[in-house]
């Protein structure tokens, strides 16, 4: 298969993890006789230093162009000193999330057996977790309009969802469950919100659809406690853009670590594959960045294009980095740990010989 990857480092630690993706896309095209060819865009504070737009018309213009796009992470220290920049990174994610309309985020957390203790969570509660947290991406509180008084006093953010909005992302979440245990459950607040009063209307609508799919409804308090209580109760979480973000950074705590979680931005046209985490500025250049997350959303990315095999083969390799303790140091006190470039050589060279690779 040809495929053009349009790859996104960004900041911080963006372009160390996103190295390590490419160098095992690129194992994987030699593996199976694919064509991948990479095409580099600006994003972020870099593409602020260097145009003074975090999300230059030419990166717009490679997106568009390739079948799909590998994004690192953005972000600055400064920008966040001075949350009243005008412009800001964060404009380059949002901006690209709007302009290729990916409105379905898709973030696996999967409890790996090989790190249970590496949570602070209790091992009984959290082995054998398997949830996909579908976070609607385009719309709600982060892009209704936002406002500030002429004196400086008062600010407000418009969360605003169309029935349309709902429903295309919520039969994606269905047809997941449908592939999965059959839950589905809605994360919302619509006991105080209008919104998501809309949210529930719209799925309880839509569930007699799909008679297969038990649907709950959980509001977003209690939904944050019995994530960490109970994380094995869940199959596919459906929720809108600010309730998923704080989800899913909450459920990396079962994981064991931030650096571990993938994810997928789809739209009808476009997609993105990007690593939840950000630019984790402080430990740029310095080695220790974990690119699995990244690594694994470029398995996302081969399984969006029907490629299951080659991302099969690729979550073998993070598995087995895991086993052998091949890690960057946040999963990795007790034995040695490795650096960020020697994690991606790791499953690079698990691709290019499964049989054999081992410690070395
Ligand atoms: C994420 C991030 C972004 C978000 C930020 C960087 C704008 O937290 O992808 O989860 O809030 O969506």
């Amino acid at each position: 298969m040809k495929l053009n990857i349009a790859v996104l480092p960004g900041d911080g630690i963006g372009p160390e993890v996103i190295e390590q993706a490419v160098k095992v896309l690129k194992a994987i095209a030699m593996e199976f006789n694919h064509i991948f060819t990479f095409e580099t865009g600006l994003v972020g504070a870099s593409a602020i230093e260097k145009t003074g737009d975090p999300l230059p018309e030419e990166t717009i213009t490679i997106c568009e162009k390739a079948d799909a796009v590998l994004f690192g992470a953005i972000g600055e220290t400064k920008y966040d000193i001075d949350p009243n920049a005008e412009i800001r990174p964060e404009q380059g994610l949002l901006g690209i999330r709007k302009v290729l309309d990916l409105y379905t985020n898709i973030r696996p957390v999967i409890a790996y057996d090989d790190l249970l203790n590496k949570s602070s969570l209790k091992i009984k509660q959290i082995k054998d977790t398997n949830i996909l947290i579908y976070r609607e991406l385009t719309s709600g509180i982060y892009f209704g309009q936002k406002e500030l008084s002429e004196d400086g006093n008062t600010a407000s953010d418009i969360c605003e969802y169309t029935r349309f909005e709902i429903e295309r992302i919520a039969h994606r979440a269905f047809k997941a469950a449908q592939s999965r245990k059959r839950k589905l459950t809605l994360v919302d607040k619509a006991n105080v919100l209008a919104s998501s009063r809309l949210w529930r209307k719209v799925v309880q609508e839509l569930a007699p659809t799909y008679p297969d799919v038990k649907v709950d409804y959980l509001y977003i308090d209690n939904a944050a406690m019995e994530l960490i209580i109970n994380p094995r109760q869940f199959d596919v979480i459906l929720t809108e853009n600010m309730f998923g973000d704080i989800l899913s950074e909450e459920a990396s705590v079962i994981v064991g670590s931030i650096g571990l979680l993938a994810s997928a931005s789809i739209g009808d046209k476009y997609a993105m594959f990007e690593p939840i985490h950000g630019a984790y500025t402080k430990a740029a250049n310095k080695g220790i960045a974990n690119p699995i997350a990244s690594i694994l959303s470029a398995a996302m990315l081969l399984d969006h294009f029907e490629l299951h095999e080659e991302a099969d083969l690729i979550r073998e390799g993070v598995d087995k980095s895991l086993k052998l303790h091949i890690t960057t140091p946040d999963l990795n006190t007790k034995y040695n740990h490795v650096t960020t470039t020697k994690v991606g050589d790791f499953i690079e060279d698990f691709i290019n010989n499964p049989e054999e690779t081992n410690l070395n």
